[in-house]
């Protein structure tokens, strides 16, 4: 995949220009003797500029002490591409060298399908930049990656189920305030003048629900002043008529800024203008449950205004009112500090929607995957789409007991079977090796972490539902994993995929971030796998990280 990017802070915080003669105050002073180290002459005199000649092909300002040379940090830090920065540990000011911005997560046990998602619950999909907004009608992401007008990206939108999912096993059960419960809980709605309000029995919810209806007139409401500050997960049964509208009012609690927030009858994805944003609920007049995170809903109109992103608006802000305009009804409402398990099932039930019926989640969008290569056009498959959507349905099936998910796990299996020449994804290296591309071109580019992701897809429909396609799938790609494996080892790092072979070109060696991703994936697979290449591989892998390299002759 092409969007990870874990502790980017710390590559962030590098700094650029340290010097670090800075950090020789107490080198060995060769002028005078008698005094105490770091108090010999000023650093001016004993460091002379010189220049450096590097490669003959350019000049850096250096400087030298006697036999010792010393290179500016800036220089070393672009030259070698390591990381650096200031600290302070006990008062005393230190430099930390790194030589990645990434981290390995040592797994603490052995990978569960009905666990945690590998490391997922470290995931924050929903405030992505590339994603554009939760779409009102499905509650699912919507991505910008390869399109500015916003589209359905099946890996992003099973991403962003299996973190949830991983969320709700790892994070504190959340605080939830029942606002309407259609029987003993109900709040003092104000009613405008021109406005009506009724509570009757809905045969449907089974339930009190709360009706409303008010007239054209923009003071004509039926509204519930709050103050509630953290609870920001709202989730209510609604069902609106035609022109109407439920707003969430938001206030920051110094500035006295206020955000509207308004959810509208039609499917209008986004809109902001001002302070009021605007989600577009579907056209359809029946009962439906909204589950909205308030602040990733502000933030994404606030995005799409182009304003600055804010630190930490959930401490900021409160609720400060809800909004009832038109006519509708209103069943339970509730605010909480979260909701993994809607937001997880949200994603689970679009991926049983939007299946196509030979198993597939098409990608609606081009992309361009590498030069020489013909773009994928839209409507191609990816295997990492496949897996992570089998890896959601997998655990949603276990969770809920529906065999809806389940079949739609195995309709799954048909793509990754289908050739990429065919609308498929499956490859063959050197007419031996089987493999599941994330990008499927021609010629195949053998993608090293989509291809982990998607066998753990595998893996988990075998070991939650006794899948044997699966199984024997899953046993296939991991002998191409382990005769591939060495392919992808560059000595110092690791070969995101194997473009310089298929495509001849230039090797494109992953990034730290995709590299410990890969390391992260190998100790995984090493849990369930004794074979010695996975943990070896992964530990080497590891320790370049830190800058040891293979040995040369
Ligand atoms: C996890 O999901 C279960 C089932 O929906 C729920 O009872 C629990 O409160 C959730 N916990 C968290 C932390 O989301
Ligand atoms: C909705 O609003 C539009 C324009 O404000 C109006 O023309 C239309 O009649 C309204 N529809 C209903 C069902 O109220």
């Amino acid at each position: 995949m092409m969007m990870v990017r874990l502790n980017m802070k710390l590559a962030l915080a590098a700094l650029c220009a340290v010097a670090l003669l800075l950090m020789l105050y107490w080198a060995h002073c060769t002028d005078d003797r008698h005094k105490p180290i770091g108090a010999a002459a000023p650093a001016a005199e004993r460091f002379v500029a010189i220049e450096c000649s590097i490669n003959g092909e350019y000049s850096v300002a250096c400087r030298r002490d006697a036999d010792q040379l010393y290179l500016p940090f800036s220089f070393i830090k672009k030259y070698f591409e390591v990381y650096g920065k200031l600290t302070t540990v006990n008062g005393v000011e230190r430099f930390e060298w790194s030589h990645s911005y990434s981290k390995v997560y040592h797994p603490k046990k052995t990978y569960d399908p009905r666990g945690t998602f590998t490391t997922f619950e470290n995931y924050n999909v929903e405030v992505r930049d590339r994603v554009k907004c939760i779409s009102g009608v499905e509650g699912v992401p919507v991505s910008t990656q390869w399109d500015p007008k916003g589209f359905f990206y099946p890996t992003q939108i099973a991403q962003f189920g299996l973190a949830h999912y991983s969320k709700n096993i790892t994070e504190p059960e959340p605080r939830v305030k029942i606002l309407e419960d259609g029987d003993k809980i109900s709040q003092n709605w104000i009613i405008s003048k021109d406005a009506v309000m009724s509570r009757e029995f809905d045969p449907e919810l089974k339930m009190k629900v709360l009706s409303f209806a008010t007239t054209d007139h923009a003071s004509s409401q039926v509204w519930l002043k709050l103050d509630i500050a953290q609870d920001f997960v709202l989730t209510m049964d609604l069902l609106l008529k035609p022109n109407s509208s439920m707003t969430v009012v938001l206030q920051n609690k110094d500035k006295k800024e206020t955000v509207y927030l308004h959810y509208v009858f039609n499917n209008q994805l986004i809109s902001a203008l001002d302070d009021h944003i605007f989600y577009g609920v579907g056209e359809e007049s029946a009962w439906r449950r909204v589950t909205r995170d308030l602040i990733v809903d502000m933030q994404k109109g606030w995005q799409l205004l182009d304003r600055p992103k804010r630190k930490s608006p959930r401490n900021k802000f409160k609720i400060s009112s809800i909004i009832l305009r038109g006519s509708g009804s209103l069943g339970s409402a509730q605010l909480a500090t979260s909701a993994h398990t809607a937001h997880f099932y949200a994603a689970a039930r679009w991926l049983v929607r939007s299946q196509r019926p030979n198993g597939g989640w098409p990608v609606p969008a081009r992309r361009r995957v590498a030069p020489h290569v013909p773009d994928l056009t839209p409507g191609w498959h990816s295997a990492m789409s496949q897996g992570h959507g089998i890896s959601v349905l997998a655990r949603a099936h276990y969770r809920s007991g529906d065999a809806a998910f389940l079949r739609a796990a195995r309709r799954a299996l048909r793509v990754l079977r289908l050739p990429s020449g065919a609308g498929g994804v499956r490859a063959v290296f050197m007419d031996k090796h089987v493999w599941y591309e994330e990008y499927p071109t021609t010629p195949p580019l053998f993608v090293l972490n989509g291809f982990i992701y998607t066998l753990l897809g595998l893996y988990d429909l075998h070991a939650i539902a006794g899948d044997r396609d699966a199984k024997h799938m899953f046993d296939d790609g991991m002998a191409s994993l382990k005769a591939l494996l060495p392919l992808f080892d560059t000595g110092s790092g690791s070969f995101y995929d194997l473009r310089h072979f298929t495509l001849g070109v230039s090797p494109n060696i992953a990034r730290w971030d995709y590299h410990a991703t890969h390391v992260n994936q190998l100790y995984l697979l090493a849990g369930l796998d004794p074979d010695p290449i996975l943990l070896s591989t992964a530990k080497r892998w590891e320790n370049y990280m830190s800058g040891k390299r293979a040995a040369h002759n």
